[in-house]
């Protein structure tokens, strides 16, 4: 079975955030389990993309409302990543350094467009090369109105009966706009109009729930939460409850293994210790903190679903009386949390070191450097720097939400971290106490850190239900 991966991220060709990462991932699985997979994504001016080469594959134009877009189609020479990699060229679109957002943080003006014209180029070239690919695997919003436009616009008709499968990364983010924008679809039955709308507007993501054949969410826990949460969509969830499924991400345990990661500074050779107090140390020097502290890390967006807005009151409190944690941060986002850090920073320079960056490299450092990893989010649907946290000996403290209720367990359940319910203040500083605690309880935390680096969170088991339910897609025929 031939399957063609939509996204606007594959890493690390282009990555925003843990979408990229997986549609980077997963297609390096499938074939174990006879599913050949490729990927296409837009063609960003991304450092990595620059310095390729690709060979043109496919060329033509589209009418977007009253503009000709010409576009091409490209695919990488090399095989650098394991799997068949296409980047769409749609030239005043794509080619900017940011994949969503200017050099301000705002979300790129004309990001209809963009969708859009991504959604028909890609749908364009694969109606012109005929029996190439057997199911078309849809990410997140910005590729949602395709299951639609496969079934109902007739210049696509060639591809109706085209199996489409739809995963939510992050069902907060849904592409609505207004229906003046109807202009920029090609022509459709106007019977099924409908399929495109949710809340009064042309809703990507509602539509992408509606037409798919299958639909999956990131983990278990979040389809869970979106059938049962007091949301817009979650009458529309239950009633395509009957073709979702919640398949957890797995890591790909190539680029995050501590043996051989050339990211480390110190690989992990016979001792964890030896190895977690090396990197800590040299984190700890080149980030001119003392070693000897608790290091409780964040990394990720600062963002109201990642709780970024509670971190720096909560440090700043759980610094008036205790100072036996130093906490690092790296994230970037909105910019008042990243100024309210710097300050805070200024403030404890002996227990705050926030770095105010997206940086894949030191990511890699803080997890082997790192006791502990803080996720407060209010909602994660899957999560992945819990599981890379853990393949590093570093024990997780997360909210019992989604793919971080999947894969934490409390210790107090026998699990895998710490794990708390409420996204406060409170709640993060009691659990920070239980970390103090662990940390001082050595004969158990070094079990716990044998425990979790040891399970198995690699692709290999998700792939294979990605694959069982690639074939029931196609079986729906
Ligand atoms: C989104 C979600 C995150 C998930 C990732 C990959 O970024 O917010 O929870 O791990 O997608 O699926």
């Amino acid at each position: 079975m031939k399957v063609l991966h939509i996204s606007t991220e594959c890493y690390p060709a282009a990555k925003a955030g843990g979408m990229g990462d997986v549609v980077g991932s997963l297609p390096i699985y499938l074939p174990i389990h006879g599913v050949e997979a490729s990927v296409i994504i837009p063609k960003y001016k991304t450092k990595w993309i620059e310095e390729r080469n690709f060979e043109m594959v496919y060329e033509s134009s589209l009418q977007l409302g009253k503009d000709t877009v010409e576009f091409s189609i490209l695919k990488l020479k090399n095989t650098d990543l394991g799997f068949p990699f296409y980047v769409i060229d749609i030239p005043n679109k794509f080619d900017r350094a940011n994949i969503y957002l200017d050099e301000d943080g705002e979300a790129f003006p004309d990001e209809i467009e963009r969708n859009i014209s991504f959604q028909r180029g890609v749908l364009d070239w694969i109606k012109n090369s005929p029996d190439v690919f057997d199911l078309l695997h849809c990410h997140d919003h910005m590729t949602g109105l395709m299951a639609f436009m496969v079934q109902y616009c007739t210049v696509y008709e060639s591809l109706s009966s085209m199996p489409m499968f739809f995963t939510i990364h992050n069902g907060q983010y849904r592409g609505a706009f207004d229906w003046k924008y109807v202009k920029l679809l090609p022509k459709f039955d106007v019977r099924k109009g409908g399929l495109l709308e949710w809340d009064d507007m042309i809703h990507s993501l509602a539509s992408a729930i509606k037409c798919s054949w299958m639909i999956s969410t990131v983990s278990p826990s979040y389809l869970k939460e979106l059938n049962s949460d007091f949301d817009t969509l979650t009458s529309l969830m239950r009633f395509e409850n009957y073709k979702s499924v919640g398949i957890l991400n797995g890591i790909d345990d190539q680029v995050w293994d501590p043996v051989i990661d050339p990211l480390l500074e110190y690989r992990l050779k016979r001792s964890v210790n030896v190895f977690k107090q090396s990197n800590k140390k040299a984190l700890a020097n080149q980030y001119e903190f003392k070693s000897n502290k608790i290091l409780v890390s964040f990394i990720g967006r600062f963002a109201y679903e990642k709780s970024a807005d509670l971190l720096v009151p909560t440090f700043e409190e759980w610094l008036k009386g205790n100072k036996s944690i130093h906490f690092f941060i790296l994230g970037s986002g909105d910019k008042s949390i990243e100024g309210d850090m710097i300050k805070l920073q200024k403030k404890y320079p002996d227990n705050i070191t926030a770095v105010i960056a997206y940086n894949e490299k030191l990511a890699h450092q803080i997890y082997s450097a790192s006791d502990f990893i803080l996720m407060p989010s209010r909602f994660e649907p899957c999560g992945l720097n819990q599981m890379y946290a853990m393949r590093y000996g570093t024990v997780p403290i997360t909210r019992f939400t989604g793919g971080l209720k999947d894969t934490v367990p409390d210790i107090g359940d026998d699990g895998n971290g710490i794990s708390f319910l409420q996204a406060n203040k409170e709640d993060i500083i009691y659990s920070l106490k239980r970390a103090v605690s662990l940390y001082k309880d050595s004969l158990n935390l070094r079990m716990l850190i044998n425990k979790i680096m040891n399970l198995d969170f690699s692709w290999v088991a998700s792939a294979k239900e990605y694959k069982d339910h690639y074939i029931k897609t196609v079986k729906r025929q």
